[in-house]
């Protein structure tokens, strides 16, 4: 039987970190206030003219190395973000042209902060068909570009960061290793609970200057629907998945969460019975980076030793659409 395994992974943030204390200096906020809802203390931004796609370079460069591979060995790219280089063609063009590789197909995957989940689930299965050995799954996000540094936007502006995150999926052919398992929901009904509306279709054109003297080119959220709707579709997550797999919380060695808000983890992590240190978190030092927030997570671990090959792990998210899933596997 074939199954998908990730044989690297890589991740890039930028350099420059700006603080809770740095954006106290554009908008009415306070250190004390953001750390206290959400964990975050800081988060990288990314230099005027840096592309999604560059940030995805360097992390994708990082994954082939550590998988002891050239792009040339990759057969298709599947590329999460919802802050792409261009509104099209996808951003997954834009990286292929970047890695110097030609012809093989590429895909964008605009799912948000689930688009990182959604993406390895359908390179498990183009590589469980047989249609595909190696993919390049790469989450990457310029949010600081899109963000509306005033009191208007400070709800939804202290939450982002920039980051790129990139996994090279491999097929194996070991029964108990690599994806294990995924699953994936959608409930549109809370689509403008987190939304942005450029590129409205429905409007000629698209964008007008009324739109971008309003506020419609800046991203909405209504913060404590999606908090309360995370913690309960996330909670429904752990246990749905564990059950399906048979497996007890104490069988788990990591939960990899999505980064969205430190009090979201932990209130999952209390109420699925999993002890609070196995959910690994690194938004103190990145905020939300949506789609780089897992490949993130996970290379961090894996570089610093924590995340040891054979170790059972579970990967979990939700975010706008409202989307959520899961993944398991075995590292
Ligand atoms: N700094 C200071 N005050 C702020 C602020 C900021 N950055 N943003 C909002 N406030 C103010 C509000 O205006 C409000 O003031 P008021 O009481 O005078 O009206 C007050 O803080 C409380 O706002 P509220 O929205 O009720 O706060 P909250 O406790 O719900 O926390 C979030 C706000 C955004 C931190 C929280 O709702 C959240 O994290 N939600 C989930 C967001 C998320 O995860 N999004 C990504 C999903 S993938």
């Amino acid at each position: 039987m074939i199954r998908a395994t990730i044989r690297g992974i890589g991740s890039y943030v930028p350099p420059k970190v700006v603080t809770n204390d740095d954006l106290a200096k554009l908008f009415t906020t306070s250190n004390e206030w953001i750390q206290t809802r959400t964990g975050i203390e800081e988060r990288r931004f990314a230099d005027e003219g840096t592309l999604c796609s560059d940030l995805a370079l360097e992390a994708s460069r990082r994954a082939l190395e550590d998988a002891a591979m050239s792009a040339s060995d990759v057969d298709f790219i599947i590329f999460a973000t919802l802050s792409p280089d261009h509104h099209f063609p996808g951003t997954g063009c834009y990286l292929q042209k970047k890695l110097g590789v030609r012809h093989i197909g590429c895909m964008d995957v605009r799912n948000q902060c689930t688009g990182f989940l959604y993406s390895m689930t359908v390179a498990d299965a183009l590589i469980r068909a047989g249609t595909y050995k190696n993919i390049l799954v790469v989450g990457s996000e310029i949010h600081s570009s899109a963000l509306d540094f005033s009191d208007r936007g400070r709800d939804v502006a202290v939450l982002f960061g920039d980051a790129a995150g990139a996994a090279v999926f491999t097929a194996c052919e070991t029964l108990d290793q690599g994806v294990l398992y995924t699953e994936l929901h959608a409930d549109g009904e809370f689509a403008k609970a987190l939304h942005m509306d450029v590129w409205d279709i429905s409007r000629k054109p698209y964008l007008s200057q009324e739109s971008i003297g309003g506020k419609e080119i800046w991203p909405h959220m209504d913060g404590r629907t999606v908090f309360k709707h995370a913690v309960t579709r996330l909670v429904e997550l752990v246990h749905h998945t564990l059950k399906k797999n048979g497996l007890r919380p104490d069988e788990i060695k990591y939960v990899i969460p999505h980064q969205a808000n430190l009090r979201i983890n932990q209130m999952v992590a209390e109420k699925s019975n999993i002890p609070p240190e196995r959910f690994l978190n690194n938004i103190q030092k990145y905020g939300n980076t949506t789609a780089a927030s897992i490949p993130l997570l996970l290379d961090e671990n894996y570089r610093s030793g924590k995340l040891q090959r054979g170790d059972l792990i579970l990967l979990i998210a939700f975010g706008s659409g409202f989307t959520w899933g899961s993944a398991l596997v075995r590292w």
